[in-house]
């Protein structure tokens, strides 16, 4: 190692590790030297009900590109997650709820009675009619329904997709569509940090713009008011109470679909990403078990939220799969104070802890002595998930909360792969504070140059991150439009799958990603497109024309920076400009709000009236000095008013 900031594993941590250095070398050159080889071995960590023959069957070639695993074999994954479990471990919790109030008791949830629930809820969803490969669409709170309806549809073999409660009416309206569900599950109110979102009244708003054929079943969580449609509505757990507990799971093939999940892309609407059954299972237990270096009997808790791949991958289904006690928080991390995380660790003597760096600059800010108050000695590890950490962030979750004794471990991936890709594994691999350092078994990143996309083939390298071959747990397909799929990840340098990162890799072979190098941004780990708020802002009567930039914020990583041209005689005001944020949030959902709006009587535009977002970047950074070459505007003074009234001055 060259550098001196290293942080390699202890002796005892690697002597304990399902891997350390030399086992994690071996195995991941047995698994590129011999991909098939490698998974056949390794996918016979899932049940199957029909074993695989075929491994892979993976294509990248542009106009072709089609990605198939295990493709003979098949399975059903809440089976996996549960059933196969229940003879050694029915009575080992698997799901630890701890809801939104620390005064309401938390609950421990067995095996047992993950599996009746699921049974339950499963014949709840086939008594509406729901069947194989039916879309399915879950609004709803961190609550145990969540999991229990996930898995629902995976006992079944329909198709869950999942947005997160902080979406508006429109934005889950848009994903009902998109995918022609059949049903949405949705809850009366979602508590979080002391306040309530009212669910049941958004899908209520969402449902007006679908078809009446959706059904509509609500959990009665809060107890709270809610309007009631006969014949569309139905109460969740009164169906449940109703229902027999036994439900035979569905013989699903390893490349049916598993999940739809939207994500922001740079273009257009929010892409539904396809995850499959045999490939997505297989590659979520792996990585939790590797990465977090999860033992049974240990208490693992990823702090995210089900409507995003985290949760997906790192509550629900890796953790279930390799029949772990999994903790499912319904709260936030400042409610009711900033000490509530750590409250929670001592509470639950949480082993393994998995946030996102926004998170703990948030609770940095707070200084140490919340952290201080609780016993954290059953912590073993942290992890990062989300976006590049910054050494001052990763400094104090080491030495506060993990009191120098827990490896951390920043894992880089996608809700388009399904898995962590580039990640340490904790008693393998030395850390640096902000890299997330080395593939995972069967992956095999490459650093592309930019505009040539020639592979870099020296040690360090700096351009854009591509994989030069599929994985297991890769998406198989935007919904209903593979050729947005090609397009999105194949066609800008062909051969590979092109993530949108750019990274740098080290003189040691680590990777160092330096954000996207399109028009995403990534606002406290939530990622979004820019054009989705340009198009919201656009939508609104008094708005001719808009450009959004990420910007660096302190807390959220990236703040969303809106460039507003108003209609010709519409006075800027900063009424107009309350009234702009609050049109972004019943369009797309509060975690899109503009954190700045600059009024821009005009945009920097090339001659053929292209947006130059370089420059306005570069405003928005508060970093003009370095502007580059202006001279194929169309009219340079518009840079000059906009600087003049740039509105991030640090
Ligand atoms: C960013 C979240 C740096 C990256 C699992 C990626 C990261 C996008 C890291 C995916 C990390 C994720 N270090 N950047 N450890 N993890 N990212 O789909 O830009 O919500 O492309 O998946 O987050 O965001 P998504």
């Amino acid at each position: 190692m060259t550098d001196q900031n290293t942080y390699p594993p202890t002796k005892e941590f690697a002597a304990n590790a399902h891997a350390d250095k030399a086992t994690y070398e071996k195995m991941y050159a047995d698994s590129i030297a011999d991909p098939d080889a490698f998974w056949a071995e390794h996918g016979k960590r899932i049940d199957w009900i029909k074993p695989f023959t075929k491994v892979s069957n993976c294509d990248y070639t542009f106009g072709d590109v089609s990605i198939n695993w295990f493709e003979d074999g098949t399975l059903n994954v809440a089976a996996n997650c549960i059933d196969r479990h229940l003879e050694t471990r029915g009575d080992q919790t698997a799901i630890i709820w701890e809801p939104d109030s620390p005064d309401t008791p938390a609950q421990h949830i067995t095996y047992k009675e993950l599996h009746e629930n699921v049974c339950r809820f499963a014949n709840v969803l086939k008594f509406q009619g729901v069947g194989r490969g039916d879309r399915v669409v879950l609004y709803l709170p961190m609550i145990p329904e969540a999991a229990y309806a996930m898995l629902a549809c995976a006992r079944i073999g329909a198709v869950h997709s999942i947005v997160f409660a902080g979406f508006s009416p429109d934005a889950l309206a848009n994903r009902i569509n998109d995918c022609n569900a059949r049903v949405l599950i949705t809850a009366d109110e979602a508590p979080r940090g002391g306040r309530k979102t009212p669910l049941k009244s958004n899908a209520d708003a969402a449902l007006l713009h679908c078809s009446d054929k959706v059904k509509c079943l609500v959990v009665k969580h809060t107890g709270g008011q809610t309007t009631w449609i006969e014949d569309r509505d139905v109460d969740v757990k009164a169906e449940m109470a109703k229902a027999a507990d036994r439900c035979v799971p569905s013989e699903m093939n390893a490349e049916d679909p598993l999940f739809i999940l939207y994500t922001s892309g740079s273009t257009g609407k929010p892409k539904g990403v396809v995850h499959s059954t045999g490939g997505y299972i297989v590659y979520a237990a792996m990585t939790h078990q590797y990465t977090f270096d999860y033992h049974d009997g240990d208490v693992f808790w990823c702090t995210a939220d089900v409507g995003w791949v985290t949760g997906h991958s790192y509550i629900v289904y890796g953790p279930l799969a390799n029949g772990a006690t999994t903790v499912m928080f319904e709260g936030v991390p400042t409610y009711p104070d900033a000490g509530r995380f750590w409250a929670v660790c001592e509470k639950h003597k949480v082993n393994q802890f998995y946030t996102a760096p926004t998170a703990i600059r948030a609770l940095m800010a707070h200084g140490s002595e919340p952290v201080e108050k609780y016993d954290l000695s059953s912590l073993k590890l942290l992890g990062t998930v989300g976006e590049p950490i910054n050494p001052e962030a990763w400094n104090w979750y080491n030495d506060v909360v993990g009191k120098g004794t827990c490896p951390i471990v920043d894992t880089w991936w996608q809700t388009e792969t399904g898995g962590h890709l580039l990640t340490p594994l904790p008693g393998a691999t030395a850390t640096k504070p902000g890299s997330a350092t080395l593939p995972f078994f069967g992956v095999e990143p490459v650093v592309l140059d930019a505009q040539s996309g020639e592979e870099i083939t020296t040690t360090e390298a700096e351009g854009v991150l591509c994989f030069k071959k599929s994985w297991p747990g890769q998406m198989r397909t935007v919904y209903g439009d593979h050729e947005r799929f090609e397009k999105t990840y194949f066609a800008d340098y062909k051969g590979y799958y092109f993530a949108g990162d750019g990274c740098r890799r080290d003189e040691d072979g680590y990777y160092w990603i330096t954000g996207r190098v399109d028009d995403v941004i990534n606002v406290s780990g939530h990622r979004m497109g820019t054009a989705e708020v340009e198009s919201a802002l656009v939508a609104h009567a008094q708005v001719a024309e808009a450009a959004v930039v990420g910007y660096p914020h302190d807390i959220k990583g990236q703040g969303i920076y809106a460039y507003v041209t108003l209609m010709n005689g519409v006075e800027p005001s900063d009424e107009l400009r309350k009234d702009l944020e609050k049109w972004v949030r019943t369009e797309i959902g509060p975690i899109a709000k503009p954190d700045l709006i600059q009024w821009a009587p005009g945009l920097p535009k090339t001659r053929s009236g292209k947006i130059m977002r370089r420059i306005l970047r570069k405003i928005a950074e508060d970093d003009f000095g370095a502007l580059g070459d202006t001279s194929t505007l169309a009219d340079p003074s518009v840079v000059d008013e906009l600087i003049e009234n740039r509105m991030n001055r640090s």
